[in-house]
């Protein structure tokens, strides 16, 4: 029961809602923003042919205990009769600056919002991947499609992780993960681990979902550090996706498989990096979270930690 509603208010939100204006056009159709009640709201719109995918979202978020600052907030499931197709509809938090992969294709950030920003993801990411144990608990969930298109900023520029289509969840008292039924829909390539693209990962250990996971965040953290500007000469790089020189736009398994798993290349480190402390810092992170091998890659625990130390590094 999203938002602790009443599931009589909750069932008529589709009536209750205007939309206004297409914000933003997913894999799943389209998402607006609309009005509910005086206050923007987000609408995500699935058609009835993606019911699964719109039901498997709305069971993520209706996990108990998810509500973090750092992760979309959901506020209802609606299904709406356009008098010829079922609409289902997906209702969150409104976030103006949109994606984090359009504010940085129009914003530079200064090493406080750089790192603001890296460790409002990392912490979403790690209240995520936790387990809370007790009545008040949640299970351990995975992403699986982390990337800068499904992370928000909010207006007080820290970040949220939204989407959660394609999340798992681990069942602590089996070790299992409740993996949907395979040809849904899978992650985005250009953001996929070694494991996941050459097909090594193991499906039934949920920890190796956590840790292509970080990967993910290594590359997420990699497109901030190129909008970051030290202030000094207020230069830094454009707004590109990781690997943009290394495979075509669109890239295919196949692409990415000989850039990352054959040729184990990753995104390049500009050397204007070495002048500015907090890029330092980012990327030693970053690489801990690239390695080949997932097991010794860093966890969104320890990235959380390390981002909060740079913090208290550049406070002193
Ligand atoms: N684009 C996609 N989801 C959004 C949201 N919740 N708020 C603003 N823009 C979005």
């Amino acid at each position: 029961s999203g938002a602790g509603l009443p599931l009589l208010v909750q069932r008529s939100v589709a009536r209750q809602i205007a939309l206004i204006e297409v914000v933003g056009q997913g894999r799943f159709g389209e998402v607006w923003r609309g009005h509910w009640h005086g206050e923007d709201v987000a609408v995500k719109i699935f058609s009835s042919r993606e019911e699964k995918s719109w039901q498997r979202e709305v069971e993520l978020y209706q996990t108990a205990s998810l509500r973090h600052a750092h992760l979309l907030g959901f506020i209802a499931a609606d299904n709406k009769d356009s008098g010829t197709w079922t609409q289902l509809w997906l209702v969150t938090d409104f976030h103006p600056f949109g994606s984090l992969y359009d504010y940085l294709a129009n914003n530079q950030l200064d090493c406080n919002v750089t790192l603001k920003m890296a460790l409002s993801i990392a912490t979403g990411l790690a209240h995520l991947h936790m387990e809370i144990v007790g009545t008040q608990g949640k299970p351990a969930i995975a992403h699986r499609d982390l990337k800068s298109r499904n992370v928000l900023v909010k207006s007080d520029l820290t970040c949220a992780i939204a989407d959660l289509g394609l999340a798992v969840r681990h069942n602590s008292s089996s070790d299992t993960v409740d993996l949907p039924a395979p040809s849904q829909r899978q992650g985005t390539k250009r953001y996929m681990a070694p494991e996941v693209l050459d097909e090594t990962i193991n499906l039934s250990c949920f920890e190796a979902f956590r840790r292509a996971d970080v990967y993910a965040l290594g590359l997420v953290l990699w497109e901030l550090g190129r909008r970051c500007s030290d202030g000094v000469n207020g230069a830094c790089e454009d707004r590109q996706l990781p690997y943009f020189d290394q495979v075509p736009s669109d890239p295919s398994i196949e692409d990415m498989r000989k850039v990352v798993c054959l040729d184990r290349q990753r995104p390049g480190i500009p050397s204007r990096w070495d002048d500015t402390p907090l890029l330092v810092g980012l990327a030693r992170i970053m690489k801990e979270c690239w390695y080949h091998n997932a097991a010794a890659r860093l966890t969104s625990f320890r990235i959380k930690k390390m981002l909060a130390g740079l913090n208290d590094a550049s406070a002193r």
